[in-house]
């Protein structure tokens, strides 16, 4: 079988990882790829969003599955175009992808099927908004509608700040035109916990859970990235957490989307806040969280091929997941001044130290191979997963392995996992 994977981060290679483990695959192509994916598969150079030069290479070549990865070309409606081409493709259609390219229609979709969320109002006019602010309660949160690179979020502790807020993204469009709409919604205190799972349209599988840091700074400092490091599984995702959850979010949303005539096909990654009132999804994305992927992947048991033709082929039911009885973590390493500027292009050494190393994982995510060697090419560079019995072994072994590699402006926090101490 010939697969080609859409995307070029630390996502992409650890799904690429995953795929080159089932036997039946004979040939991966990633589009674009970057230096780590080169290593076991063919790098194309084809954007994501480039979508009819994406059909027409997996045409030529003969490709049998197509999976996409990245937030932009879902909501943007790859999967449909390569489908209306003959293609084999996991990833949700564009009117399913919605519940993550709009705030707005999740939420509204939440509330109409009893799904429990933050309290909220939408609005497309920055008069009506701003006047609601006079009488709302604080800390309030803003969210641009659409895609904003995760950046899209506001917590404002006041309502100078909010009115501000609502400004920068409605008037100055800081995030463009996912703003011509904002979602105001209740402001809610607690743990996050990132739940992935494998959806048909009809049958949901849960994956093991994770925790992602998304804060540039130790202590959860500094400005919202990308995600700094993950861990899985989460302990504060319980037995009793996970059965509320079952009862009224997972099934209830997939049902939900095939009610709406929007079957769901894919994954569906559940950002969970563990509140005192209990679990409340604070978003939903279409796609595997980067760098959750990166902890869960590694530790599933199954062959991810024939997980996802099961989505496609709407034979979930016959799946059952499984997951080693074990701990991950992931220490992103980025470019120090990331997320705002910084310098790339710098030699990565210590790569080679990761081969053939059981349990140890360096999935590139900025990277790039020059005539001198792989460079770093991005804010996040590295995503370096170490596996352990427990998490706090995990965590020593990802710490360990994060100093393998060295490069100029090697930057990481150094508390991924930590909270895990105060279980
Ligand atoms: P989102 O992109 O919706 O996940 O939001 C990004 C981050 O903002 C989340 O991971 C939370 O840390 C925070 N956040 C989002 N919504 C809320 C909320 N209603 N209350 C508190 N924090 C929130
Ligand atoms: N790590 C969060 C995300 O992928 O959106």
């Amino acid at each position: 079988m010939k697969v080609l994977i859409v995307g070029g981060g630390g996502r992409e290679h650890a799904i690429a990882m995953s795929v080159v483990k089932s036997p039946r695959v004979e040939k991966i192509y990633c589009a674009p790829g970057n230096a780590g994916i080169g290593q076991i598969a063919e790098n194309v150079p084809i954007e994501p969003m480039e979508f009819d030069k994406l059909a027409a290479f997996a045409r030529e070549k003969e490709v049998d599955f197509t999976i996409v990865g990245m937030d932009d070309p879902l909501v943007g409606g790859l999967v449909d175009v390569l489908e209306a081409k003959g293609l084999k493709v996991f990833g949700p259609r564009k009117n399913a992808a919605v519940l993550e390219g709009s705030k707005a229609f999740s939420k509204d979709l939440m509330k109409k099927y009893g799904i429990p969320t933050a309290a909220y109002e939408t609005f497309d006019n920055a008069q009506e908004a701003l006047e609601y602010l006079k009488t709302a309660d604080y800390p309030i949160v803003l969210k641009a509608d659409g895609l904003a690179l995760g950046k899209g979020v506001l917590i404002c502790g006041d309502r100078e700040e909010a009115e501000e807020g609502v400004k920068s993204i409605m008037l100055y469009k800081k995030f463009g035109s996912a703003g011509d709409r904002i979602v105001i919604e209740e402001f809610m205190s607690g743990r996050e916990v990132s739940v992935l799972s494998f959806v048909d349209g009809k049958t949901i599988r849960i994956m093991t859970s994770a925790q992602d840091h998304k804060r540039a700074k130790d202590g959860d400092r500094g400005l919202n990235t990308g995600g700094m490091g993950t861990f899985s599984p989460s302990p504060f995702y319980t037995r009793e957490v996970d059965e509320y959850c079952r009862e009224h979010i997972y099934q209830a949303t997939v049902d939900a989307m095939a009610a709406e005539g929007r079957p769901f096909t894919g994954v569906i990654f559940f950002g969970l806040m563990l509140t005192p009132k209990g679990p409340r999804v604070l978003e939903y994305n279409a796609r595997f969280g980067d760098p959750e992927a990166q902890v869960v992947l590694p530790r599933m048991k199954n062959d991810i091929i024939e997980v996802m033709e099961a989505c496609v082929d709407g034979r979930l039911d016959e799946i059952e997941l499984a997951f080693e009885d074990n701990a991950a973590v992931c220490v992103v390493l980025a470019s120090q001044g990331y997320p705002v500027s910084y310098e790339k292009g710098f030699p990565i050494r210590g790569l080679e130290k990761f081969e053939d190393v059981e349990g140890y994982y360096c999935f590139h995510a900025g990277t790039r191979l020059t005539q001198e060697g792989v460079v770093t090419n991005g804010g996040r560079v590295l995503g370096i997963t170490a596996k352990g019995k427990s998490l706090k072994e995990a965590r020593e072994n990802a710490y360990n392995a994060a100093d393998w590699v060295n490069f100029e402006n090697k930057y990481m926090r150094h508390d991924i996992g930590k909270a895990i101490d105060e279980v």
